[in-house]
């Protein structure tokens, strides 16, 4: 097959960890008679010093017309006093909000081979956390009206928080399908006793449940998601949320897992254009020294073969590879443990493409 992949390298760590997840790419089309065709673009950081914008129409166009979206990370404090118009920030917003990437998927799971890592004590760890964050992506404050005014003589700044329910359902459906190929638990999350957007949420997520019986629902507020997430996260098979809430909890779940540079996730649309990127920043402090974990991204671009290029067996060798080289101690600076050895970002690379043989 051959299939067209938009490559957003972006600042600080992020040409480097999209290298190595092109490198597995590479191998995977070698493997299986694939041709991958990547046209780079500079998003963030890069194309505000380049254009003066942080994605140009052309860029946001190229991406448009690809199968897919490969993104690294974007900003850093180079760009941080920049015009909130042109911040890095708002070329992701865009990108999402353009090519219609409302279903944010955030798998966590904690690596068994890096229980040791996780802050939290074994008996609450268990046999693994192994979560799926479903995170509505293109509404809510992200993309709510705002303003900043004075008020009875005094600065006032609004931000709206608003939900219809067709975009509530078309969220609602992807988390219930989600569970369905899992272990058919979904945990929806709200702050309905406060929230009209939130009452409107949890009506939709109610009605939707009718239709998939097997799946067990239940909704859960977001303060106590947060609280349930460290006190017992093994009970979370599924969880489905809106945008700001999805992106506070999903950091938070990442870090039960030891290192928020092993977690990938996936942004998809109504077609099969998706975007694919870690979950993690641009990291600025380590840009440039070879030693990031490529493997989130290296995950990433997995989700990518699966979701988009319905690639399933690919992906998974991917995935195996990424397990073999966790087996065999391979480890960059974030997870390293006793008795590994530590490699730099490269050389990870080469290891995890060399584990997804011909
Ligand atoms: C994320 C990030 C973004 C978000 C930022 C960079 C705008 O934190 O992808 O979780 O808030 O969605
Ligand atoms: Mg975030």
């Amino acid at each position: 097959m051959e299939k067209k992949i938009t490559v957003l390298r972006g600042d600080g760590i992020g040409p480097e960890i999209v290298e190595q997840a092109i490198v597995a790419l590479d191998k995977i089309s070698s493997k299986y008679g694939h041709t991958f065709k990547y046209t780079e673009v500079d998003m963030g950081g890069c194309s505000i010093d380049k254009f003066g914008v942080p994605i140009t129409d052309d860029g946001l166009e190229k991406c448009k017309a690809s199968d897919s979206v490969l993104l690294g990370a974007v900003g850093g404090p180079k760009w941080d006093n920049v015009d909130p118009l042109i911040r890095p920030e708002k070329a992701l917003l865009k990108v999402r909000s353009e090519l219609g990437l409302f279903a944010n998927l955030r798998p966590t799971k904690l690596f068994s081979q890096l229980a040791d890592s996780s802050p939290l004590k074994q008996s609450i760890v268990g046999n693994g956390i192994d979560l799926m964050i479903v995170r509505e992506l293109t509404g809510g404050i992200y993309f709510g009206k705002r303003r900043t005014d004075t008020v009875n003589g005094e600065k006032t700044a609004t931000d709206e928080m608003t939900y219809s329910e067709h975009e509530i359902e078309r969220i609602g459906r992807v988390a219930f399908e989600s569970a369905m190929k899992r272990n058919k638990r979904l945990a929806s999350v709200d702050k309905a006793n406060v929230l009209d957007s939130s009452r409107l949420w949890r009506a939709t997520m109610h009605r939707l449940s009718a239709e998939y019986p097997e799946v067990e629902f239940s909704d859960i507020l977001v303060d106590n998601t947060a609280m349930q997430l460290i006190k017992n996260p093994c009970q979370f098979d599924v969880i489905v949320t809106e945008n700001m809430f999805g992106d506070i909890l999903s950091d938070e779940a990442s870090m039960l897992t030891g290192s928020i540079g092993m977690m990938p996730s996936a942004s998809l649309s109504e077609t099969t254009l998706g975007m694919y990127e870690p979950i993690h920043g641009s990291a600025p402090d380590i840009a440039g020294m070879d030693i990031a974990n490529p493997l989130g991204t290296i995950l990433s671009a997995a989700m990518m073969l699966r979701y988009s290029f319905d690639m399933a067996k690919e992906a998974d060798d991917i995935e195996s590879a990424v397990n073999k080289a966790l087996d065999d101690g391979y480890r960059t600076g974030d997870i390293m443990q006793e008795n590994c050895k530590k490699v730099g970002c490269r050389e990870m690379g080469k290891i995890i493409s060399s584990y997804i043989g011909r």
